[in-house]
């Protein structure tokens, strides 16, 4: 069954440019669901990023809550949002960002190696788990420069699956795409997100997206002008 994954709560966020505080985005009420494809549109500069960096917990609001299991992280301190982070989203951004010097399985361990030094072997079997899934065993000891722009983004997919996210966050990762490409990657996100263990949130200003949506969310000058609800219910 769907759930809310978490929920944000008269959320704003003001950014000082040098003069003045501007309020980037401006009270903001969402809740996030599992089994949910959710994008997150919105023209160049209205506030997708922040909002989607607020949702992973990378940036604080300026006021607001953020309620996960029940509780207001919004003030949490850096250790447990890491934890948090950790447990509850994988990210992908618009370029896969492999480190060109390590091949594909070692871009995709490398997070795991970061967090807890040497890497078991069940988030290796992992690993070679969702590559397999995703067509791209072939290319587990390939260079990042030997795949193409779409395999690339797909194995950043896999390395922000392997901690079982129950949020996957998308920061426009088909609009460096071909169309091809993109829709494969498309298809992937779509087909993840009907977990009903896990969600994606995908932040996008690419109109050929939208057919991919459960739900569409709009933006613009940091405010929600418009949300396609599908009426779930449940509580954070
Ligand atoms: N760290 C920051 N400091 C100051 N202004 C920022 C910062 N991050 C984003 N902004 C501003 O906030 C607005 C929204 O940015 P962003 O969330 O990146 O929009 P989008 O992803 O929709 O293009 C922009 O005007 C941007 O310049
Ligand atoms: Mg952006």
């Amino acid at each position: 069954m769907s759930r809310v994954a978490i929920k944000l709560n008269n959320v704003a966020k003001e950014f000082f440019d040098g003069k003045s505080w501007r309020a980037v985005l401006k009270n903001i009420n969402l809740a996030i669901f599992t089994q949910e494809f959710t994008i997150i549109a919105g023209p160049s500069g209205s506030g997708k990023t922040t909002l989607l960096t607020i949702i992973g917990l990378i940036l604080s609001p300026s006021a607001g809550n953020i309620i996960i299991d029940s509780k207001d992280v919004a003030r949490f301190l850096e250790d447990d949002l890491a934890t948090l982070r950790m447990k509850n989203f994988g990210f992908v951004f618009q370029h896969a960002d492999l480190i060109p010097a390590l091949n594909v399985i070692d871009n995709i361990l490398l997070p795991s190696s970061i967090q807890g030094g040497v890497v078991s072997n069940h988030i290796k079997d992992k690993a070679r788990k969702i590559l397999e899934d995703f067509g791209l065993i072939a290319y587990i000891n390939a260079m990042p420069q030997q795949l193409s722009t779409g395999q690339r983004q797909r194995a950043a997919i896999v390395r922000a699956m392997i901690n079982d996210p129950i949020l996957l966050l998308c920061d426009e990762p088909t609009s460096a795409l071909d169309i091809e490409s993109s829709t494969i990657v498309l298809e992937t996100l779509k087909r993840l997100s009907q977990d009903e263990r896990r969600g994606v949130v995908m932040v996008t200003h690419d109109p050929r997206v939208f057919p991919y949506a459960d739900r569409m969310i709009k933006i613009e000058n940091g405010e929600i002008i418009y949300d396609s609800k599908l009426n779930k219910s449940g509580g954070a």
